[in-house]
């Protein structure tokens, strides 16, 4: 009798995000039959990693462990490689999957290139168009296209940008993106626990219940310096209004920590708190009024949740819900910053064209879909 076939699949991720958009899929692999799926880390971060890992239920098979404090692209780029390569002495998969646009993405895709390790790559296509902005992640991401085989874009038109560079049209996979599938698993775990919003509302129990929350994130390079100082200067300026309260998790980036907590700390009515896990975020998504952003992934969840999101930057990679109108480019511009969210505290009606429940990313059942993908491409075949 014929052996089963089995496939060996590495998925890698170091940051944040990308542990929150591969949770579904890592969960997705691991319930399906055919895989030996295994996780491995770079670290990229440390702390907020650690924070997903566990809300998730995840394990990781390898760790890098290669984040020191305020590092540099260069040293993170060649960390990686080199872990990567000692990870292939070990265990050399069929497939390795990669998220997204980080440094860990492209350093990770390279190294299993140089293995001639196939790559299949989660949220491909995104584009700016804009060499510098995000910086490094444009190049990042188109870098990781090229050492891609499998392209898993999150919607139509970041299928199209592919096929713009001249992917072949038959390894490009319209998926939806997992950011979907891991919002709306939080959101049922959180519903499904009567005790969580009494714990949510205890933790939060320093806010107002009669302001307006407005909710903010930010870490992106290209805003370090002038950027930051602006949207500091601006979300101060917000804050002496009357009805308003703002939280901030702030992002443990030291070029972050820095003009975030000279300008903000101590004002009235600005609560700058550490980075939050997934849950308690999302907690605080659904409580607020509105968000102002610079983050990717949050621009994402926003739109399912019906927020309004200001995003505080001069570039985007993710133009769906810009024209479906919850989202409006701001950039790390002081006045503007204000202005748009002055009107959207004064005026209802402009606040309610903005806070439309809709899903331009996805619709939960992203992760899914790579299964079968990869089910087409190491198991039937
Ligand atoms: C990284 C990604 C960015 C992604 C972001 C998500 C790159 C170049 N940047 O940016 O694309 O949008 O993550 O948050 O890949 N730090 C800690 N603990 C942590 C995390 C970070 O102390 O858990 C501090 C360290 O001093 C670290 C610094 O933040 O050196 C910067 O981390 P790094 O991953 O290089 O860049 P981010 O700005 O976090
Ligand atoms: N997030 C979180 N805790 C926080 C802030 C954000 O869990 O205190 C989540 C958020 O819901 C989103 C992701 O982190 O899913 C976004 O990560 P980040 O902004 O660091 O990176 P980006 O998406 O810009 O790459």
């Amino acid at each position: 009798m014929e052996k089963e076939k089995i496939a060996k699949v590495l998925v890698v991720f170091g940051t944040r995000p990308e542990a929150i958009k591969m949770a579904p899929v890592v969960k997705g692999l691991k319930r399906a039959e055919g895989f030996d799926t295994r996780v491995c880390l770079t670290g990229q971060h440390r702390e907020m990693l650690d924070q997903v890992m566990k809300i998730f239920g995840l394990t990781a098979d390898f760790d890098l462990e290669v984040m020191s404090s305020n590092q540099t692209l260069t040293g993170l780029t060649c960390k990686v490689l080199q872990g990567m390569q000692d990870v292939f002495a070990q265990w050399k998969p069929d497939c390795v999957l990669v998220q997204g646009d980080t440094t860990t993405v492209f350093a990770a895709a390279l190294a299993a290139f140089y293995e001639k390790i196939d790559v299949g790559h989660v949220e491909a296509g995104l584009r700016t168009g804009c060499r510098y902005s995000p910086f490094p992640e444009e190049m990042n991401r188109c870098l990781a296209s090229r050492l891609s085989m499998l392209h898993f874009a999150p919607t139509e038109l970041a299928k199209q940008n592919l096929l713009k560079e001249n992917v072949a049209v038959h390894d490009v996979f319209v998926t939806g993106n997992t950011v979907v599938d891991a919002l709306f698993d939080a959101l049922s775990y959180i519903d499904g626990h009567d005790q969580l919003p009494r714990q949510f509302a205890e933790k939060f129990d320093f806010l107002h219940p009669q302001k307006r929350l407005i909710l903010v994130t930010g870490h992106r390079r290209e805003n370090f310096g002038e950027g930051f100082l602006d949207i500091c200067h601006a979300i101060r300026e917000l804050a002496r209004r009357e009805s308003v309260q703002i939280v901030y998790p702030v992002h443990l980036n030291p070029n972050v920590r820095k003009p975030v907590n000279e300008i903000l700390k101590g004002e009235k009515d600005v609560h700058l708190i550490e980075p939050l896990d997934y849950l308690a975020f999302i907690y605080l998504m659904r409580r607020s009024y509105l968000i102002l952003t610079d983050s990717g992934g949050v621009q994402e969840e926003a739109p399912s949740l019906g927020k309004p999101v200001l995003v505080m930057r001069d570039t985007t990679e993710r133009p769906e819900a810009v024209e479906a109108g919850t989202v409006v480019l701001v950039g790390p511009h002081r006045d503007k910053i204000a202005a748009y969210a002055k009107k959207l505290l004064d005026d209802d009606a402009y606040y309610e064209s903005m806070a439309r429940a809709h899903n331009p990313y996805g619709d939960g059942r992203a992760a899914g879909r790579i299964v079968e993908v990869l089910k087409q491409r190491y198991l039937y075949h």
